[in-house]
């Protein structure tokens, strides 16, 4: 028996004591089983032990940020280390768990941490196409399968759910996100915590999600990563913040900080962002890991001089754990000596490590994620890539058909497939994929090859021009296919590190020669359809104006082609509604539905006049709005009913509209609620998603979809900053969107 398996056994021992004779002397928010365990620990740690538990390290498997330790393996066996991310696979994680447990003198196991952001082997549609099916339950179910092969892997904390409200799509990481709208992100947020944490965190196949970025990482300065933010505290807890704290309610055990400023202090030093808000207002009592070198980061921010106060003011901050700047372990020592640290703040942020890796169950069993047969047997399971398939149908958008050119016909006899994303397994992963592999991903090719099997017709295939080339050399053999071909499907759009993280465009068009391409294609007069391809909202208004349809597929991740096909084909019908609006062109951004009406609001009897909020080389409507997306049938809606005109504070109002499929296929659609505040103390938006539904509506047949406000959902910070709900009328829109549907009001007295 080693050193460190003597100290574990006494300090269980030694816990289990203390657990039995001081619970009751514990503070509520920490009043839990574990407390007095992490208390008797942290009372036998050194110094240097403590200031280990604090580092978190990359292993070299994966890269996902600027600079690599090395040295990890050795960092971990001095103690240097709490934990380790981009590390996966039975065998290594055992084989650095090992080095913690055997090698340190008190063998407290290390947490595995990863990117888990869509998937961990089985890779899911990114995050914004996922947010498009306004559907918690597919997404919550998503992130279980997504915990389930990730813990069988030796993996137990997710960096993950990333939940930045943005309205700019220039900013790669919207892919990353759930939309623009704050209230779907929250919810959309408590189901991916919900899925990763499941019920129990004592449970091998369950870990710990990671809410980020706080804060506002969203809003940088023209779509631009890493830049500036800077916002009133108005929006920032009207439109920013809700997300993050719908994730802590759902009980995430870990919040990333961000790599941006607000207002001029960057947010690894804000102490008022982590002590104030996220700990003594909401509550939050897990631990607050940095993003990557973030700590460093404080000097060229320039906030810090050097790396020691650099440290300190994270530190002091409220800011647990240090993801690679290696700063705490470096420098937190010498300032604790010189008094720039106290001794409290430092076991608080190793206490609240700690009490993570009790919650988890670690201490009991460091190797409890490390099960062979999980590993063989959990992972890409067939069950897995029927729902990763059935969630690609679900997420793609339908956002043009002209001519009813979808579905293809299952009479058609040659299908003609062009273009660089027809057969590009690599690019369906989207970014951030895990241990998602190219060859585990079936192509739109591929897909519509296995179709093909059920519905006879050839299929060919050109690329007609890579994704980002200039030249058109490749052009001609692709319009030779097209015209040999009666039906063509077009697969154009952005490669899938085109978004993400660092992958800001000022240009947010089709890459390449890719319209001149599509402008060739379609002028052949085919039925023709565009797959698109994207991790962004794209400004695509030519392409809108001469396709007759286009499908928004995003990048499905492992099940992409069999999941496109599907739609193409009617065997899944389209039911994908936009979360980030589609600008016209780059200049209109920021764009969202839920803008401000202004003073001199553009009128409705003359667009055209002059002095009023609107471009003069452009109209204000985006391309496509907020909520929007087509289906291959159709939905009628009419007689709105109200059960009342008038609500009480301590009333609810009840409004319903019937919906009926009058098209010729059964289908789902996505009914939306807006509310507009019309005069408030502060200004409110010109509408603002309250509700939504997501039914079922079988051809020749109609629902009535039923919505309950109360006074709850009315509030908002007025002009002295309280979270209340103000008396007066407020209209209302309830349809397929945020521009149509049926209008009303109602009012509160
Ligand atoms: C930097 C990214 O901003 C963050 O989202 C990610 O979790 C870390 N790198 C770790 O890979």
């Amino acid at each position: 028996m080693k050193r460190g398996e003597n100290l574990y056994i006494l300090i269980i021992g030694l816990s289990v004591f203390i657990a039995g004779c001081s619970l009751d002397k514990i503070p509520p928010s920490t009043n839990n089983k574990y407390q007095s365990k992490v208390d008797s620990l942290l009372k036998i740690m050194t110094v240097e032990e403590k200031i280990g538990q604090l580092n978190l390290l990359s292993s070299s498997w994966d890269v996902t940020g600027p600079t690599m330790n090395k040295n990890y393996k050795q960092l971990i066996k001095e103690g240097k280390a709490g934990a380790i991310f981009n590390a996966f696979s039975v065998d290594y994680v055992t084989r650095l768990q090992k080095l913690a447990i055997e090698e340190t003198r008190l063998g407290i196991p290390l947490l595995f941490g990863y990117d888990v952001v869509h998937g961990h082997r089985t890779i899911f549609p990114i995050p914004l196409a996922q947010s498009c099916s306004w559907d918690m339950e597919l997404i919550e179910q998503s992130d279980r399968i997504a915990a389930i092969e990730a813990t069988a892997e030796g993996v137990n904390w997710s960096f993950a759910p990333m939940i930045d409200v943005s309205r700019d799509p220039r900013w790669g990481r919207v892919s990353e996100g759930a939309g623009e709208d704050t209230w779907l992100a929250s919810l959309i947020g408590a189901a991916r915590v919900k899925g990763f944490q499941d019920k129990d965190l004592t449970d091998n196949n369950t870990l710990i999600a990671c809410v980020k970025h706080f804060a506002a990482y969203g809003a940088p300065q023209a779509g631009r990563d890493y830049h500036t933010v800077d916002m009133s505290e108005r929006s920032l807890r009207e439109y920013y913040l809700p997300p993050y704290q719908a994730c802590i309610e759902a009980g995430a055990r870990t919040v990333m900080t961000s790599f941006n400023e607000i207002a001029g202090v960057p947010s690894t030093s804000n102490r008022w962002l982590f002590r104030e808000l996220l700990r003594d207002e909401w509550g939050f009592n897990g631990f607050v890991v940095t993003d990557y070198t973030s700590i460093y980061e404080l000097i060229p921010h320039g906030v810090a001089t050097d790396s020691a106060m650099a440290g300190e003011l994270a530190l002091r901050a409220g800011i647990d754990m240090d993801m690679q700047s290696n700063i705490y372990s470096k420098h937190l020592k010498k300032s604790l000596d010189m008094g720039k640290v106290s001794m409290k703040d430092l076991d608080q942020a190793v206490s609240n490590i700690l009490l993570i890796k009790y919650q988890l169950g670690l201490f009991d069993d460091p190797y409890k994620y490390c099960n062979v047969q999980r590993e063989d047997t959990e992972i890409l399971t067939q069950k897995s890539q029927q729902f990763a398939r059935e969630f690609v149908a679900q997420s793609c958008v339908l956002l043009k058909n002209e001519n009813n050119t979808l579905p293809i016909s299952r009479s058609v006899k040659k299908i003609a497939l062009i273009g660089p994303l027809s057969n590009s397994k690599d690019d369906m992963l989207g970014n951030w994929s895990a241990a998602g592999r190219a060859e585990d991903c079936v192509t739109l090719y591929e897909g519509l090859k296995e179709k093909s099997k059920t519905y006879n017709y050839k299929l060919e295939y050109a690329i007609g021009c890579n994704v980002l080339e200039e030249s058109t050399s490749n052009f001609n053999k692709a319009i030779e296919l097209a015209k040999s071909a009666d039906y063509v499907i077009l697969a154009l759009g952005e490669h899938r590190h085109l978004s993400g993280e660092a992958a800001s465009r000022t240009d947010i068009g089709l890459p390449g020669v890719q319209q001149q391409l599509a402008n060739k294609i379609i002028a052949l007069g085919k039925p023709t359809v565009v797959v698109l391809f994207n991790g962004r909202p794209l400004t695509i208004q030519e392409l809108n104006d001469k396709a007759p349809a286009i499908l928004d597929a995003w990048f499905g991740g492992t099940q992409s082609g069999n999941g496109i096909a599907d739609i193409l084909f009617a065997d899944a019908i389209p039911s994908g509604k936009l979360t980030m609006t589609f600008p016209k062109n780059v200049g209109q951004i920021p764009i969202h539905y839920n803008m401000k009406n202004t003073g001199r609001p553009v009128r409705d009897e003359n667009p055209l006049y002059k002095f009023t909020s609107r471009y003069i080389d452009a109209e204000n409507e985006p391309l496509y709005p907020f909520g929007y997306g087509l289906s291959y049938t159709k939905f009628d809606y009419k007689n709105l009913l109200l059960n009342k005109e008038e609500i009480t504070s301590t009333d609810s109002i009840q409004i319903s509209v019937e919906v009926s499929n009058t098209g010729n296929y059964d289908g789902t659609e996505i009914v939306q609620l807006y509310l507009q505040d019309i005069v408030g103390s502060v200004t409110r938006p010109v509408k603002e998603l309250k509700g939504f539904k997501k039914v079922f509506i079988p051809k020749g047949e109609k629902v009535t979809v039923s919505f309950t406000l109360t006074v709850n959902d009315l509030k908002f910070y007025d002009i002295n900053m309280n979270y209340k709900f103000e008396p007066g009328t407020f209209n209302f829109l309830i349809g397929p969107n945020s521009v149509s549907g049926i209008k009303g009001a109602f009012t509160l007295l």
